[in-house]
Order: structure tokens, then C-alpha cells, then sequence
């Protein structure tokens, strides 16, 4: 008996690519379930992502599209994106870009937008406004933190708190595991 709950198939398949290419960078299964869970809830939905990697977040993300939704996402590594393109060649819903994460803004507003490479540190305020309204913004990759304003490394954390406390998005941070927090947001209508 397996105590262990199933990958979706191209998750899978993508973490195969990410051992083949040696991309050690992928998001963790809790933070992936996540985004499933916000790509089904935008079942006619533009969803995006910045920072494909090998495809492991994309295809978490896929496993919740919609068949009226679709999925664009963009990686700056050629040999990466090519990889992760694989991953998805049989599904004409989903796109993988090749370049800079600007190049998401052509399919914007974003109903889903999981911001992982490019964007969510250089251009902050361009992220939250490329979400439609009622947009949902995932951000992972965080230290957790039981201070308020939240703290890093020592200090306060000031990027995590420009999202936490943007006038246009209502965001809170869950803890995907114990050692993992990520910030999901709404942008406000
Ligand atoms: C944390 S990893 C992405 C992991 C992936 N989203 C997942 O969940 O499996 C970040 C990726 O973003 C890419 N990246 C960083 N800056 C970028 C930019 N400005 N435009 C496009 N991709 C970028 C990196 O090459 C790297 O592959």
C-alpha cells in the first residue's frame, strides 16, 4: 500500500526533465498543489508564469486548466524552455515562450499569474498591474516569518511586504510546509 499521493502524470514527467537538464530549482508538490487549485478556478482563464524551469510548476499549474483556459509561460534558458516545450508539445492550450518574462505582457490581464522568475523582484508593480481584476497572484519561495512587518536574513522584508500590503491586491502568506511560505493574492475589482 502506498501512503503517498500520486503525481499528475506530466508533473512527473516534468521532474524527469529537471533530473535530465540538472535543474534543481523546481517548486515543491505543496506549492504545486496550490497552483492547480488557482488554475481551476479560472476555468476560462488567461493563466501565466514566469520562470518556467523544466515545466514542473507549469504542470501543476495544467493540471487544474480548464479546457476554455489557457496557459502561457516563459523561461530566459533556451535548452530549459526547449525541454520543458516537450512536456506540453500534445497540448495546444498551453504555450512556452523562449525569453525575458516581458514577453507574458502580450497575453495579459493574467487570471492566474504565478510570478517565479523575472518580474517578481525587478518590477514588482508591473506584476500586480498585469492581473485582471480578481487576478490570482502566487508567489512562492519564502522564509517564514512570526514577525510583523515580516523579516529576512535580519531584516524587514521589504519586498515580501510591498505585495502583503499593496493597495490593490488582498494577500496573505500560507505556509506550503514548515519551512516554505508563499504569498497568494486577489487583485481588488
Ligand atoms: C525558480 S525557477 C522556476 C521554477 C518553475 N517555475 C517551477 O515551478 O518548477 C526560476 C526560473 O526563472 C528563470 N528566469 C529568471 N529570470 C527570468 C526572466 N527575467 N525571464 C524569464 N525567465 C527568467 C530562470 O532561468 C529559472 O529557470
Amino acid at each position: 500500500m502506498t501512503t503517498e499521493r500520486a503525481f499528475p502524470p506530466r508533473v512527473t514527467a516534468a521532474e524527469r526533465v529537471a533530473v535530465e537538464a540538472g535543474f534543481e530549482n523546481s517548486c515543491l508538490p505543496e506549492v504545486g498543489r496550490l497552483l492547480g487549485l488557482a488554475a481551476a478556478a479560472k476555468p476560462n482563464g488567461v493563466v501565466a508564469e514566469s520562470g518556467t524551469g523544466s515545466g514542473v510548476g507549469t504542470a501543476w499549474l495544467r493540471s487544474g486548466l480548464g479546457a476554455g483556459a489557457r496557459l502561457v509561460t516563459v523561461e530566459r534558458d533556451e535548452d530549459l524552455a526547449r525541454r520543458a516545450a516537450g512536456v506540453f508539445a500534445d497540448d495546444d492550450r498551453v504555450d512556452v515562450l523562449t525569453g525575458d518574462w516581458r514577453l507574458l505582457e502580450q497575453y495579459a490581464p493574467f487570471d492566474v499569474f504565478f510570478c517565479d522568475g523575472g518580474g517578481k523582484r525587478d518590477d514588482p508593480e508591473r506584476v500586480v498591474e498585469l492581473l485582471a481584476p480578481g487576478g490570482l497572484l502566487i508567489l512562492d519561495d519564502f522564509t517564514p516569518s512570526p514577525h510583523w512587518p515580516p523579516r529576512f536574513g535580519g531584516k524587514v522584508d521589504e519586498l515580501r511586504l510591498f505585495y502583503l500590503t499593496h493597495p490593490a491586491l488582498n494577500a496573505t502568506e500560507v505556509l506550503t510546509t514548515p519551512l516554505a511560505a508563499t504569498i497568494v493574492a486577489a487583485r481588488r475589482l
